[in-house]
């Protein structure tokens, strides 16, 4: 039963070179070149029907699957690839206590394999956990599956899931979907997860720091249940694609099952030379495409994040109504984490006859959710990445290139239900300087929350169990913030303080909880609360591309001379001021996002709860800003930049030279210091959220700190 993995690709037969005529359109991309690509996809392992020496197994499937929209949602199921398997799976499921499960996006892992083991009662008296990185899809895929299990069954019964700030789960929830973040602070209070039976961490492949970290916790949880003769817990490891070897080793050599997926050859076209200005080519590429194509052939394009999206959105909705433009109607769908829960669901509408649906989204259509119809992808060949620093002492947000792992899964999405084309906005000398996999996050990131976490469950990070190591500076780097906010009296100690274990019990960066529980000090309980559920929430802030400058204009009377937090406070506090019923309009005449709004509004009603068990007074400090922005140093003092030279700054934490990004409400003014929460780098180093402060406040706050870090200036040089 081997399977031939490489067949899948239908590359180099076709080997014309596709060449985008010009546009007679007014905003006309520069048309690109393409190239036919002969190079094939990395092949996986073999994996072997119980081959004792791989200690791994292959299912195969026959059938054709073509997902066409009208037919029922039961036999939808029944035509998923794992549907064939799912006694085979169920029996070795049963059999070992970890096992790991491969299979290509939209076989059904994740939406089918939960209900199976529940069918079966393999939990027996224990919940049915399954973790996703990404918080869209925890919820899409709950609300999938309950849709599926039927019987008027609604999300949050037997279906249930949990994100930050919102539980739908009730006593009767069995399968439960949660997001990676969720289930670590669980595991804070119940360090053996009893209420589990079974827990899948699924989409292992995209190596989040919360996954990384739940590898170790699930691994001692399981060890410890069965040296105590607990119930026992089961774990499943689920994955499109990864390092078998790598993950089973880790898990004491476990088994692994590979899922036969349906997949139909793809032709990959590279761009014949780089461009640098993928998002103008990803349009004109969409519209070669729109030219040629027939209708109801779909198009998927991969960009960065929610700007990139919205302004290619924007444009291609502007360049469709050409009267040039030949082609079925365009309907532009974009996806991405920050946009409102009812335009992600409708990217999974089937499109409409003689149409053409084309989804602008970031990398969570990679792996995370399945959209059907597709049978064109357009790759911009980036993806944004936070990475941490320890020598800057930053954590920066940058666009980045893919690596040639995700370039496939991407190519993959266009081969789901027949044959098609990924056309690929990078050369193949480009592609191939690609890493083969993408650094994980634990490896890149800041570990402070991380560090936190795992004292709070006992662990010290440098003695945990990690599949791989985060590099020693970061831990220490982490360590060392941690004792300078407070949490620990030492670097090397495994006691959080007082105040360091409140710190964990807030689901936020340790530098927020600190905000929080130094708040009353400053009498600002309230506006410390908002500021913190604001950060803490997608933002708030709409901004139409065509409609910049009545934004601005509109937006105007909520500026801060102090900056950009304390804006989004007086918006927030405007807000609250509104009416009920005219809450919509405001939100419309003003470009805010009413869902964001709302639901930052939940997060403070959640955080307010946990201030109040810390024994916190909700005060507030009306007017008096000063006490707001003292009050955020005491937990971002290590974010502070002091003006150096014409528009430049440095930070004080390690002398970076950065400026302020031209989103920001003090973009154009010259503050002496600034407080900032993020850090954006394109060709130079940009702050992003900025409050004013006073130099004199820092030794006031954080004396400890500024004995070591003096200001680079005095105020009168
Ligand atoms: O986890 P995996 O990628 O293997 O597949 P899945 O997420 O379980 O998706 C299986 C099928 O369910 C896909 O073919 C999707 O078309 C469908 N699905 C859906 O229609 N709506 C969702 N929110 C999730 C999945
Ligand atoms: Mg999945």
């Amino acid at each position: 039963m081997d399977v031939d993995m490489d067949s899948k690709y239908n590359i180099g037969n076709n080997n014309k070179i596709s060449t985008i005529s010009k546009f007679q359109m007014k905003l006309k991309p520069t048309p690109i070149v393409f190239n036919n690509s002969k190079i094939s996809p990395p092949s996986p392992k073999r994996l072997k029907l119980n081959d004792k020496e791989n200690n791994q197994t292959v299912f195969n499937s026959a059938n054709n699957f073509h997902n066409k929209p009208k037919i029922s949602i039961q036999d939808q199921r029944r035509k998923l690839p794992v549907f064939e398997q799912r006694n085979k799976l169920l029996d070795l499921i049963k059999r070992h206590k970890t096992l790991i499960i491969l299979g290509e996006t939209g076989s059904g892992k994740t939406t089918q394999i939960p209900q199976y083991i529940n069918s079966a009662r393999l939990q027996e008296n224990g919940k049915i956990g399954i973790t996703q990185p990404r918080r869209v899809a925890a919820i899409t895929v709950a609300l999938r599956v309950a849709q599926e299990y039927g019987q008027g069954m609604s999300v949050g019964d037997v279906v249930g899931y949990t994100v930050r700030f919102e539980d739908v789960t009730t006593k009767k929830t069995k399968i439960k979907y949660l997001t990676d973040g969720m289930l670590l602070r669980e595991a804070i209070n119940d360090r053996l997860l009893n209420q589990y039976t079974v827990i899948i961490l699924d989409e292992a492949h995209e190596r989040t720091i919360h996954t990384d970290v739940l590898f170790g916790i699930v691994k001692r949880a399981q060890k410890i249940r069965e040296e105590r003769n607990l119930p026992p817990l089961k774990i499943i490891i689920m994955s499109a694609t990864m390092d078998v070897d790598h993950f089973s080793r880790y898990f004491n050599n476990c088994q692994a099952v590979y899922l036969e997926g349906r997949t139909y050859p793809v032709n990959v076209f590279f761009a014949v030379k780089p461009h640098d200005d993928y998002q103008t080519s990803c349009v004109a590429t969409f519209f070669k495409i729109h030219r040629e194509a027939p209708p109801n052939h779909d198009v998927l394009i991969f960009l960065t994040g929610q700007e990139e999206i919205e302004a290619c959105a924007h444009q291609i909705r502007l360049l469709s109504k050409d009267p040039d433009v030949q082609g079925p109607p365009i309907r532009v769908f974009t996806l991405y984490a920050a946009q409102p829960g009812t335009q992600q669901m409708a990217v999974f509408q089937p499109s409409q006859p003689n149409t053409r649906k084309v989804i602008i989204s970031t990398n969570i259509a990679e792996t995370s959710v399945t959209i059907s119809g597709i049978r064109y992808v357009i790759d911009g060949g980036m993806v944004k990445a936070r990475s941490f620093h320890p020598s800057t002492g930053l954590e920066v947000l940058k666009v980045q290139r893919i690596s040639q792992e995700q370039a496939w899964q991407r190519t993959g999405r266009a081969g789901r239900e027949s044959e098609g084309f990924c056309y690929r906005i990078y050369t193949r000398s480009q592609f191939e300087l690609m890493k083969k996999t993408a650094v994980p996050e634990i490896q890149r990131a800041n570990l402070n929350s991380v560090v936190l976490q795992l004292l709070a469950l006992g662990v010290h990070a440098l003695h945990f169990d990690f599949m791989d190591k985060p590099p020693k500076e970061s831990i220490l780097a982490a360590f060392e913030q941690l004792k300078q906010l407070g949490a620990i009296e030492d670097i090397d100690s495994i006691n959080l303080t007082p105040l360091g274990r409140k710190m964990a019990k807030f689901p936020l960066d340790p530098r927020f909880s600190k905000i929080l529980l130094s708040s009353q000090q400053f009498g600002c309980v309230a506006e410390a609360l908002t500021t913190v559920a604001l950060l803490s929430s997608e933002s708030i802030l709409l901004t139409p591309c065509s409609r910049r400058e009545q934004v601005q204009s509109v937006r105007q009377k909520f500026c801060s001379g102090y900056g950009d937090h304390i804006t989004l406070l007086n918006i927030y506090r405007e807000f609250n001021n509104v009416g009920k019923n005219n809450k919509r309009s405001w939100c419309h005449e003003h470009f805010i996002n009413m869902r964001n709004i709302l639901h930052a509004r939940e997060v403070r009603n959640q955080l307010e709860d946990i201030c109040k068990k810390c024994d916190l007074t909700v005060s507030s400090c009306g007017g008096q800003m000063d006490q707001l922005r003292k009050c955020l140093l005491t937990g971002l003092f290590t974010n502070v930049a002091q003006l150096y030279r014409d528009r430049q700054y440095m930070t004080l934490d390690k002398g970076q030279v950065v400026q302020i990004h031209p989103s920001s409400d003090l973009h154009g003014q010259q503050p002496q210091f600034v407080v900032f929460t993020e850090v954006v780098q394109t060709n130079k180093c940009y702050l992003r959220g900025l409050t004013t402060v006073e130099g004199d406040w820092l030794n006031e706050i954080a004396p400890e700190y500024m004995k070591n870090h003096c200001l680079r200036y005095s105020r009168d040089s």
